[in-house]
């Protein structure tokens, strides 16, 4: 059977927990890949490292494909953000978070279906920082034509390969005249010129959080700028459970980094009681680029064998503490794998 090359990136926090996890799972569903371990963040610093090594870099760019747990940044001190760094080094444009309902799993709401796309590049994650006098200092927001146009393209494109009917850009043009601006241009000029079937409107982003909290059934997908993607996606894991159940992946012309949408969570980390299923999700979704880029069945199946376990599971009822249950990180695994082995028989 062929085997696929892809970087595992344990990451700090519960990052290794919940990444070991989702190995295990992997391994369950008997997925052709093969992992190669390196560091970033604070356990590549721990080693004696570069917070971003560029021997992880370089097997990311060899492998094309990773799985990465959450990598710690320190709060207004301290060294640039690696999941930015990393994002940027690889041109990891589009973040791609799908947002669901899942069975088992009760929220205040039981129709959604959002996928968020989160420019991943520019804005104010720039990086253009700085102190212009002891009392005043200034974060630069940038956007490039080139960027606005690429993420713009890469969402219609997307939207219709899923039958997705609608991209709602969230937005702040009537402040950031110039730079927010560029970007409505652009998914504008896409939606008129290449695809004007699927449906398309622009909402500002203040009124657009209040009418995801009312009724999110009204979206379906949602395009924006790096930062207010960042924030829009932890307000939607809301909608369906919170941050343990929402993948992600991080997106380039050649490259895909695969990780959850939450953090390393340090005030749980070391307890073993980490939800594993959003870095599980995320492995489904490698799989799946897999399955895709590469024309294998393998991965596909293993992908579904996945999907259809943690379902099961969280119908039974087996939940982790962040969902309301009694699970920790290792009583989940144990409960999913003894699924996916039953699927087997
Ligand atoms: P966080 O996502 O780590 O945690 C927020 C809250 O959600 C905490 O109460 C945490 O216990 C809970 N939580 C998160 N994931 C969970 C899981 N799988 N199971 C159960 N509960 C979970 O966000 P926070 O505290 O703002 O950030 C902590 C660190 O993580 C920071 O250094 C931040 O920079 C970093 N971070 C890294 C990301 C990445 O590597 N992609 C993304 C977001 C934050």
């Amino acid at each position: 059977m062929n085997s696929h090359d892809v970087v595992l990136i344990p990451g700090d926090g519960i990052g290794p927990e919940v990444t070991d996890a989702a190995s295990r799972v992997l391994e369950a569903a008997g997925a052709p890949v093969r992992f190669q371990v390196h560091h970033a963040g604070l356990a590549a610093l721990d080693r004696g490292d570069e917070v971003l090594p560029e021997s992880t870099v370089d097997a990311i760019r060899h492998c094309g494909v990773a799985l990465k747990g959450p990598c710690t940044t320190p709060v207004g001190e301290g060294f640039t953000s690696v999941n930015v760094q990393l994002r940027q080094k690889l041109n990891l444009f589009a973040a791609v978070r799908p947002v669901r309902n899942l069975d088992g799993v009760s929220t205040r709401f039981d129709d959604v279906d959002l996928v968020i796309i989160r420019e991943n590049t520019e804005g104010l994650y720039s990086g253009v920082e700085n102190q212009v006098t002891p009392d005043v200092v200034m974060s630069m927001k940038v956007a490039t034509e080139t960027a606005c146009d690429r993420i713009a393209r890469w969402s219609f494109r997307f939207a219709t390969r899923r039958q997705r009917k609608k991209i709602t850009v969230f937005h702040k043009a009537n402040i950031m005249k110039i730079t927010d601006g560029l970007f409505l241009r652009c998914a504008r000029h896409v939606h008129q010129t290449e695809y004007p079937n699927i449906e398309y409107e622009e909402v500002i982003i203040d009124a657009g959080c209040m009418k995801l909290v009312q009724d999110p059934s009204q979206f379906d997908v949602l395009l924006l700028e790096n930062l207010y993607g960042d924030v829009v996606s932890d307000l939607c894991a809301g909608l369906v459970g919170g941050l343990g159940v929402v993948p992600g992946a991080n997106i380039g012309e050649e490259l895909a980094v695969f990780e959850a949408v939450h953090g390393s969570a340090p005030d749980i980390a070391g307890q073993g009681v980490a939800n594993p299923l959003a870095v599980t999700m995320s492995s489904v979704m490698m799989l799946n680029h897999i399955a895709e880029s590469q024309d294998d069945p393998v991965c596909r199946d293993a992908s579904s064998r996945i999907k259809s376990g943690y379902n099961q599971t969280l119908s039974d009822g087996c939940l982790t503490g962040d969902l309301g249950g009694e699970l920790d990180t290792a009583g989940f695994v144990n409960a999913l794998v003894e699924r996916i082995e039953a699927s087997d028989s």
